[in-house]
C-alpha cells in the first residue's frame, strides 16, 4: 500500500493479529484493533503504547462492530481495509463445541463483511485455514481440489470463504482468502491443551517437561513462520485482486514426531516424548502447494524450520 490507511484487524490482540499489527504500524498505517480479549492479551500490543497509530477496541466480533467503529471513523475517516483474523481457533474445540465455533468463525466473518459492505471498505483480507482441505490424497494440496472438510472448524472457514466471495461478486467488496497452514512463532499462547504443537513443545522442552505426542506422530503439517504469514496478510491488503483464494505455507512437511526431536534437541535437554490417543477429526497429511502465494502475493514463505524454532525458543 503506499498510502498510509486505516486498517482493521480484528483478533489483532492474538498472535498473529499482534504481528500484523507490528507490521502495519512499521509502515506508517494506522490501526485499530478489534478484539473481545478472549485468547488476545494487550501485552501482545504494549510495545505500541506510545503510539498515537494504533487504536484498541474492545468487542466481539459478531456483537456491535458498527457501534464500536463509529467513534473511530468519526476521527479518523472510513476504515479503508480490514484483516479479519477473530476466531476460536482450536481444532479440536471445534469438535467439543460446533455450535460455538459457529456462530463465532462464520458468524463474525458474516459481521465484518456486512460492516465493509456498508462502508465501502477496499479490501477484505480472511485468515482461512488448510483445514478446508481435510484428508487430501495429493501432495502438495493446491487450491482448487475437491474441499472436505473434516471438522466443524473446517466448514466455517469454508462457509466463510464462500460468503467473502458471495460479497465480492454481489456487492462488490475486494476480498482476498488466506488459507493459513501451521503458523508458529514468538508470542503464540502455549497455556492451552488446544493451543499450536510448537508452542506446546517449547514451552514444555523449555522446563525439561515430557512433550505428548497424540497418535503414533506419523502426522505431518507444514509449518510456516509468522513473519512470512505476515508478509503474505500485508501483500494481499494492498493489492488488486478481489476473490483471490490463496494457500499461506512453506511446501514442506514433517512429522510430528520429527518436530518433537527437533526441539528437544535444541532445547539440549531430555524431555521425555510420550504418546496418547489420536485427536478426532485431525488430518493425517498437510504439505502446501505455493504457487499462487508466490506468484499472485509476490511470496515466498522462506524461513526454514529450524530458524524460526529458535526464534520462538528464544
Ligand atoms: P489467537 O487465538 O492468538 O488469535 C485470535 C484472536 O481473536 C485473539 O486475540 C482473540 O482474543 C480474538 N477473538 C477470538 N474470538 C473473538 C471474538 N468473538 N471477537 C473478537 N475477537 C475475538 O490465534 P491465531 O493463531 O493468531 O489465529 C488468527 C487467525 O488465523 C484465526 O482466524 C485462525 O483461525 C487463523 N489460522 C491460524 C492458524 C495457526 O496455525 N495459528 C492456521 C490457520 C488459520
Ligand atoms: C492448526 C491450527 C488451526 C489451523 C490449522 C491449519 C492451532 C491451535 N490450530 O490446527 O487453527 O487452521 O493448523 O493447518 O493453531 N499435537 C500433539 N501434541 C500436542 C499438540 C498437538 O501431538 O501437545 C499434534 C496434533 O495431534 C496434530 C499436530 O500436532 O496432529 C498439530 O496440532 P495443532 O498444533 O493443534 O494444529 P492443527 O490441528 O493442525
Amino acid at each position: 500500500m503506499a498510502h498510509p490507511t486505516l486498517a482493521v484487524v480484528t483478533g489483532g490482540a492474538g498472535f498473529i493479529g499482534s504481528h500484523t499489527v507490528d507490521k502495519l504500524i512499521a509502515a506508517g498505517h494506522r490501526v485499530v484493533v478489534l478484539d473481545n480479549f478472549s485468547t488476545g492479551k494487550r501485552a501482545n500490543l504494549a510495545q505500541h503504547a506510545q503510539s498515537d497509530r494504533l487504536t484498541i477496541v474492545e468487542c466481539d466480533v459478531g456483537h456491535g462492530i458498527f457501534a464500536a467503529l463509529a467513534p473511530v471513523t468519526a476521527k479518523y475517516g472510513p476504515v479503508e481495509r480490514i484483516v479479519h483474523l477473530a476466531a476460536q481457533v482450536s481444532v479440536v474445540s471445534s469438535v467439543a463445541n460446533p455450535m460455538t465455533d459457529m456462530q463465532i468463525n462464520y458468524g463474525g466473518t458474516l459481521h465484518v463483511l456486512e460492516y465493509a459492505r456498508a462502508s465501502g471498505v477496499k479490501k477484505v483480507v480472511f485468515a482461512s485455514s488448510a483445514a478446508v482441505y481435510g484428508e487430501v490424497t495429493t501432495l502438495p494440496v493446491a487450491e482448487d481440489i475437491h474441499l472436505q472438510p473434516m471438522s466443524p472448524y473446517g466448514i466455517d472457514k469454508l462457509s466463510s470463504e464462500y460468503a467473502l466471495d458471495y460479497y465480492a461478486n454481489v456487492h462488490g467488496v475486494p476480498t482476498t482468502a488466506l488459507r493459513f497452514f501451521n503458523v508458529y512463532g514468538p508470542r503464540q499462547d502455549p497455556t492451552s491443551p488446544y493451543s499450536g504443537v510448537i508452542s506446546i513443545f517449547s514451552d514444555r522442552a523449555k522446563a525439561g517437561r515430557p512433550l505428548l505426542i497424540f497418535g503414533d506422530g506419523g502426522q505431518t503439517r507444514d509449518f510456516v513462520f509468522v513473519g512470512d504469514v505476515v508478509r503474505a496478510i500485508v501483500s494481499a491488503l494492498g493489492d488488486g485482486n478481489s476473490r483471490l483464494i490463496a494457500n499461506v505455507g512453506t511446501g514442506q512437511e514433517i512429522s510430528v514426531k520429527e518436530l518433537a526431536r527437533t526441539i528437544v534437541e535444541l532445547c539440549g535437554n531430555k524431555s521425555p516424548i510420550q504418546h496418547a490417543p489420536a485427536r478426532a477429526g485431525e488430518i493425517l497429511k498437510s504439505r502446501a502447494r505455493v504457487d499462487r502465494l508466490r506468484d499472485q502475493l509476490g511470496v515466498v514463505a522462506e524461513t526454514k524450520l529450524v530458524d524460526g524454532l529458535r526464534a520462538t525458543l528464544a
